[in-house]
Order: C-alpha cells, then structure tokens, then sequence
C-alpha cells in the first residue's frame, strides 16, 4: 500500500521522479553535451565534492518518504563511478521502506555496459535506457566525438536485454544536417527487437552547446518521416507525465517514442526532481541556480530536517521553463550543463 503524503509544488504537479547525477565525468564528447572546447581542460568535481554512496542513499531513502517512485541514475557517465552495483544494490533496499513500488534506472551511453549489465541486474537494476545517436561508424564518431565504435554500444544492449533490464529503450538526440541521416537505419536496427527506440529533440540545455532553433528537428518531422516508410498509430501515456510520446508501427515490429520538449513542451505535468554530483538539488532541467543539501548533511542535520528542507524546495517550485522558453532563454546566469545535473 502507498503510504507517502502527495508533495505538491506551486502548480500542484506531485514529487515522482528523482534523477541522481553520480559523476560529472564522460568517456565521450558529445558536442551538444560535453564540447571539447570547453570540456577538454575542464575542472571536474573533486573526489570530496562528490556525495558518497552513503550520503546518496540516506537523501535517497528521505525522498522516498516524500513520494518519490522512480529514481533514475545518471551522469555524465554513470557506469564511470567505480562500484556502481554496490549503490543499485543498497538503492534496491529502500523499496521495502514502507511497502510502495520504487522504480529503480539507470541512463547510459552503453560503452561500458556490456561488462557491467549483469552485476546491476543481480544488485537490483530493473531497467536501463541507452543512449545512441547514429548506427554508423562515422555518424557515431561525430555525434560522440570519440573512437568507440557503435558495435561496443549494441553490444551492450543486448547483454542488458539478455540479462533482463528491460524493456529498453534507447534515446536518440536529433540534431539537424548532423544525425538525421541515422534516424530510419536506427529504426529499422531495432524493429523486432523489443527495444523501444526514442527520437529526442535537441535541447538549449546548458550554456555550451550552441544551440540554434533551426538546429531542431521537431517530432512531428521526424514522425512524418518515420512514417512515411512505416504507417503509425499513437499509443497511451504508459503513465502521467511520461516525457515520451509512444507510438506504434501498425505492423506490429516496434514502438517508438519522441521527446518534443521544445516544439511541445511538457512542464504541466513535470514530476522530476534533479539531485547533481555534489548534493545540490535543481528543480527544472535548465535551472541556473540549486539547492544545496550536502552541507547540512555533511553538518549532521537530521533526516526530519533534511525533508523539510526538500519539501519546501518542491513546494515553492514553479519552473516550466520549456513552456516560456522564448521569455526565460534570455534571462541572466548561466544555465547548468547536462553532463553535472544528469538527463
Ligand atoms: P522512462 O519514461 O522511465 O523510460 O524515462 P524518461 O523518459 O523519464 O527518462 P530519460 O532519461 O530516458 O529521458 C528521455 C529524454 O527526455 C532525456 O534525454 C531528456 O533529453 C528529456 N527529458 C527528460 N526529462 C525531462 C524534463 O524534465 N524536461 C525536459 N525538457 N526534458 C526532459
Ligand atoms: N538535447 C536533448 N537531449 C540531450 N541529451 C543530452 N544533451 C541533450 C540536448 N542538448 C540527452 C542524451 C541522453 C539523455 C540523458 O539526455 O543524449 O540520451
Ligand atoms: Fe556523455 Fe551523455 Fe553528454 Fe554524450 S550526452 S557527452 S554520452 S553525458
Ligand atoms: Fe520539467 Fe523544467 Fe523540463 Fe519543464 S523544462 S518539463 S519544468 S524539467
């Protein structure tokens, strides 16, 4: 039975999702992410900056008290933070706290999870989702900036798909004259598989990525060309406030999803909280400023304390910055960077 109180922010959307950044580090340089520019001589969090796996899992287990279903780790690249099983595995316990359901995920860029997948199934894993731009050998170098090879990626899929973190799904970030060249091969790679292939589109997320409007590809368009070759048909929400839109192939192969947060935007229903690398809490994706917990925490504030201090951050919350957009895009300070504050 779901015992947790319903949190409501400003605009009476709930607490349900919480994404914990576990490192600022990548072993790719995505250029709409982590451009080398800027990321090559970057200063990365200090080992002591960073929460501990301790200190995770203690906010972790107090926003669960606080309505939190789904916790969703990420980076950067997660499965860079050594030991990573051991915080699934201990993230896992806190789905008996009080007898609710807690989903527990995980984003990935895939190069290392094939030699990983099967320890963050036995620690508890229920699913994982895989990042992946271009099937091509040269359209992931591009995209990735990097010499991994897109086969080390799929390989990766399909160790989690065989060791039961599904269903999976894979995000494909669109970027126009650079990508969109991948998104019908992708698509036709993963009909029949079971893999649920998302198109996203290209966010001004962070200061560094440049980001042009004309640079978007909308999920119309990408709809419209996807469904030019196969016929679509829309699907339900899976649940509310689903980030993606589901639709199917009427054949039956695959269903996909697009992420229309710039042409559609959906803060009316944004659920999510963000907890960064190093304990600062932001309750909007494009957020310029957090709520720092790791200094009461390393303080010794007690749990109690530390609640009240998230559910007035989550009751004050009034951000839908997608949806003003054109107003707040030019506003002062400096927006967060994806790679800190996670997907
Ligand atoms: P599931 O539905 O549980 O599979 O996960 P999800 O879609 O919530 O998480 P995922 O990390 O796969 O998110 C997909 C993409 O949607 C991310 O890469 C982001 O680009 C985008 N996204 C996720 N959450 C938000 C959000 O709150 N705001 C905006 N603008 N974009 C988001
Ligand atoms: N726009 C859209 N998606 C982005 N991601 C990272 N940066 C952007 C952006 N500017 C995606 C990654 C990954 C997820 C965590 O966020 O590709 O799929
Ligand atoms: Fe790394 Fe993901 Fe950013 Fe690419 S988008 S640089 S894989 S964190
Ligand atoms: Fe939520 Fe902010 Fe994204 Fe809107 S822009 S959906 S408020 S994270």
């Amino acid at each position: 039975m779901d015992k947790a109180p319903t949190l409501r922010d400003a605009l009476h959307r709930p607490l349900r999702d919480l994404r914990i950044s576990v490192t600022d580090r990548c072993n790719l340089r995505c250029p709409y992410c982590m451009p080398r520019e800027t990321f090559d001589d970057h200063q990365f969090l200090a080992r002591a900056e960073i929460l501990s796996f301790e200190e995770i899992v203690r906010l972790a287990g107090i926003f669960v008290n606080l309505g939190v279903r789904k916790i969703r780790l990420s980076g950067g690249e997660p499965l860079l933070r050594r030991n990573i099983e051991r915080l699934v595995e201990r993230l896992a316990r806190l789905r008996c706290l009080d007898g609710s359901d807690l989903e527990l995920a995980l984003t990935t860029n895939g190069v290392l999870l094939a030699d990983k997948a099967r320890a963050l199934r036995e620690a508890g894993l229920d699913r994982v989702t895989v990042s992946l731009d271009a099937l091509s050998e040269q359209g992931f170098r591009r995209m990735s900036d990097s010499r991994f090879s897109p086969a080390r990626v799929l390989e990766g899929i399909a160790r989690a798909q065989a060791v039961g973190l599904g269903p999976m799904k894979v995000n494909c970030v669109v970027r126009r004259q650079v990508n969109e060249d991948e998104i019908l091969p992708l698509l036709r790679h993963f009909r029949h598989s079971g893999v649920v292939l998302r198109f996203i589109e290209y966010m001004d997320v962070g200061g560094c990525n440049e980001w042009r409007p004309q640079d978007v590809i909308s999920a119309r368009e990408i709809l419209d060309r996807i469904g030019a070759e196969y016929p679509l048909r829309p699907l339900e929400a899976a649940y509310p406030g689903e980030v993606s839109q589901r639709w199917a192939l009427v054949d039956g192969s695959a269903e996909i999803g697009v992420v229309a947060s710039v042409s559609q935007p959906f803060c009316g229903d944004c659920n999510r909280l963000r907890l960064a690398t190093d304990g600062k809490l932001y309750t909007c994706l494009f957020a310029r400023q957090g709520l720092d917990l790791r200094a009461p925490l390393r303080a010794g504030e007690v749990d109690a304390a530390l609640a009240a201090r998230i559910a007035s951050c989550w009751q004050l919350r009034d951000d839908q910055y997608s949806e003003l957009r054109h107003i707040q895009r030019r506003q002062p300070g400096r927006k967060i960077e994806m790679s800190y504050i996670g997907g």
